[in-house]
């Protein structure tokens, strides 16, 4: 159930207050709360799903629901400014995606749904400004449902970020773990605390009702519902929406997926995703492949934000994937991390872009990483990737202006200063990269990361021992992080608080 106290808590100067979904009579049918994303200078799409028995398939019958939407200036919604039916059928799970254009840049909305007599929670959300003079970016990654609860999003939702930036691993394919605390051997003689405080609702999951199950199981936190109700959201998926480590049309183990099979986990993935996220479109086939536009850009006051989407078109991971030495195969200049389309997209938009900051929120590190003496390379990493890295490097080297990497994926915080060649702190400086840390999913190799510290001089901030987000602050001049971190992941009401801060002015 979604808290008022969150709200009250708040310190947002437009404090508002939403009220309690409820149905009379019957099961409630906004189980999975409300949402907005793929903010514009004159819109947004806001979301829900109609769900009585969201874990089982949903609940509704076969055919088309009518729900009206209502979008106001106001949060006690008496000034309205959008007010229609929308109609929604079992083909989408009964999830609604309405587009709202036309209204003004720069403003705070807020809308409500209803379905019969009942009606959902009441969401806020905003336009997007380029002249906006400052901009408050969340950042949220891998939030694994078993390995901790959610007060990361407890805290980002009292926060009231102008938006949130989800770079994936929004929902674990896996199966059901085991409950209970856990000593681990993390390497070097030394142990480490981990915890299943809660469990998936079934085992690792492949078709379409699978995913489904799965996004509604992960939906129903309140905690997340609370940050999805708060802000528009700005996402894309990484790996763990489909399978660990997939790469275009190749999964994590094609000796137990025929190319086949994985395409139709792919389509499943991608259609559940689509249901449960605030973005435009359905995927869309190209004979048997499914693709779901995710990648874009969002004007955020002095930050124009570039997300990309690093898994849906690269080249398979090089040298059979994992940590070891670069092979020949990863320096082959054709291998690409977001396939021709995105590439061409994102480098003439940096090229052309009048903002202050140019964001580039990506799923995986950008940041080179030497794990040990010999350096040893995360495969998955843009270190896998070096060509394509080098190109990017090169385009942002030459005259853009404070390029910053917003970055998930590897359960650790993380600040950097990212050189043109990387280790080499005598070529040019092309810009910083800001690695939230994960909402919940915990980090067995941070302590790998620890002992070879030193011999990565660029990282001035690691943290992979606790949970958290990052707030970000964007004004003309600075970009001001806060690392906030998770004091006990096992619990909902853990404090949350400001592990470091930093301002790119001062790195
Ligand atoms: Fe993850």
């Amino acid at each position: 159930m979604f808290s008022r106290r969150l709200f009250l808590a708040s310190t947002s100067a437009a404090l508002w207050l939403p009220k309690m979904a409820y149905a009379q009579g019957g099961k409630p049918h906004f189980t999975l709360g409300v949402a907005s994303g793929t903010p514009k200078l004159d819109g947004f799409i806001l979301w829900t799903r109609l769900a009585p028995d969201p874990l089982n398939g949903g609940g509704m019958p076969a055919g088309i629901a009518e729900i009206r939407v209502r979008v106001c200036t106001d949060e006690a919604m008496r000034n309205t400014v959008r007010d229609e039916i929308v109609r929604t059928s079992d083909e989408d799970a009964h999830s609604v995606h309405y587009k709202v254009t036309g209204l003004k840049p720069g403003r705070e909305y807020f809308y409500q749904f209803y379905y019969g007599d009942e009606e959902s929670v009441i969401g806020r959300t905003r336009t997007t400004d380029p002249n906006a003079p400052e901009a408050r970016v969340a950042l949220a990654s891998c939030q694994h449902y078993e390995t901790g609860y959610y007060a990361a999003y407890r805290d980002m939702a009292e926060w009231v970020p102008d938006c949130v930036i989800h770079t994936g691993d929004y929902i674990y394919e896996g199966g059901i773990s085991a409950l209970g605390a856990q000593m681990r051997d993390v390497g070097g003689g030394e142990r480490r605390l981990f915890e299943i405080v809660r469990q998936h609702n079934s085992n690792e999951i492949t078709t379409l009702w699978d995913y489904r199950n799965r996004h509604a199981l992960y939906r129903s936190d309140p905690h997340l519902q609370a940050a999805h109700a708060v802000a528009p959201w700005i996402v894309a998926m990484d790996d763990h929406e489909v399978d660990n480590n997939w790469a275009s049309d190749t999964p994590q183990d094609p000796e137990k997926q025929t190319p086949l099979e994985f395409q139709i986990r792919r389509y499943a993935a991608f259609k559940a995703y689509y249901e449960h996220m605030p973005i435009e479109a359905p995927p869309t086939f190209h004979k048997m492949r499914a693709t779901l536009q995710l990648y874009g850009k969002y004007h955020m006051g002095p930050a124009l934000i570039h997300l990309l989407d690093t898994r849906q078109f690269r080249s398979d991971q090089p040298c059979g994937d994992g940590r070891k030495p670069l092979c020949d195969e990863a320096l082959d200049p054709e291998r690409t991390m977001m396939g021709a389309a995105q590439e061409a997209w994102l480098t003439n938009s940096l090229k052309t872009s009048p903002a202050p900051f140019n964001v580039i929120a990506t799923q995986v590190w950008y940041t080179p990483y030497r794990y040990t003496e010999a350096p040893v390379t995360n495969m998955d990493s843009w270190d896998g990737y070096p060509a394509a890295r080098k190109r990017l490097s090169e385009t942002l080297a030459d005259g853009v202006s404070n390029p910053v990497f917003l970055t998930g994926d590897w359960h650790t915080a993380m600040a950097s200063t990212v050189y043109e060649t990387p280790f080499d702190q005598t070529s040019r400086r092309v810009g910083h990269e800001l690695v939230g840390s994960s909402i919940s999913s915990s980090c067995p190799w941070a302590r790998d990361m620890e002992i070879v510290r030193d011999a990565n001089p660029h990282v001035s901030y690691l943290n992979g021992k606790k949970r958290g987000y990052l707030r970000a602050t964007f004004t003309k001049d600075n970009c001001q992080a806060e690392f906030r971190i998770v004091e006990d992941s096992g619990r909902p009401d853990s404090l949350v608080t400001t592990d470091t801060e930093v301002r790119t002015k001062d790195m």
